[in-house]
């Protein structure tokens, strides 16, 4: 019987790991990742740091081709295995993005859990949408980085009321200020977005198309 992402996390991620992903990302992921179980479908995640979450998706999509992208070396528990591939480059260079892209695109899942800084995440997003294939998943985590942590490189506290001004000073910064401009997006009607959904410090985008 497959084992929970939370089963898996308990084990892959040693305890001491900071970078663990939070329980409650595990719960959104548990029910978006079911229906790619069984598939062999392409992954995509920016920000490897210790490696642990390359396993974690590895274990619970056995098929999949897993492929992740840090300005990191490479971590060693990563190293020689099948179906785990490592770029090492920014989030932010186009040249190194549309490189991975052509060798292990197109993708199913994109996750970009890199720098969480809104300039770098808003250009990782407008390389890599044409990449991800129809239907499939953009997900950001960490989407507050630059409003709850004061020494974020683009913090930008979320000071005033909404009616305080004719609107929130985080519409243009940080990652809520790139995501806020992907709502605009839908709600216009996109032909590129299906669907922007929040969840606790995580959104996730379904692109048009797809089964
Ligand atoms: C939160 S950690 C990733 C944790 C991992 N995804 C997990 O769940 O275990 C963020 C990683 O992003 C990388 N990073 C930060 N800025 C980056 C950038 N501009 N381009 C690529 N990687 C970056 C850092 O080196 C760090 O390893």
């Amino acid at each position: 019987m497959t084992q929970s992402l939370h089963e898996i996390a308990d084990r892959v991620y040693p305890d001491t790991q900071h970078t663990r992903k939070p329980s409650s990302y595990l719960d959104t992921y548990q029910s978006l990742l079911a229906p790619f179980q069984g598939r062999p479908i392409s992954l995509l995640e920016l920000g490897v740091h210790s490696g642990h979450s390359l396993l974690l998706w590895r274990e619970f999509l056995p098929e999949a081709r897993i492929t992740g992208l840090d300005l990191r070396d490479p971590p060693e528990n990563i190293t020689g295995l099948d179906n785990v591939s490592y770029i090492c480059g920014r989030q932010e260079d186009s040249a190194v993005l549309d490189a991975t892209s052509a060798e292990h695109g197109p993708f199913d899942l994109i996750v970009d859990d890199a720098s969480h800084v809104g300039r770098l995440t808003k250009a990782s997003y407008l390389r890599l949408i044409s990449h991800l294939k129809p239907g499939g998943l953009y997900i950001f985590e960490d989407i507050a980085a630059s409003t709850k942590l004061p020494d974020w490189p683009d913090f930008a506290p979320m000071t005033k009321a909404p009616d305080d001004g004719d609107r929130f000073p985080s519409y243009d910064t940080g990652m809520i200020g790139a995501l806020k401009q992907l709502v605009d997006q839908v709600a216009v009607g996109s032909n590129v977005i299906e669907s922007l959904v929040f969840f606790p410090s995580m959104a996730v985008l379904k692109k048009v198309g797809g089964t």
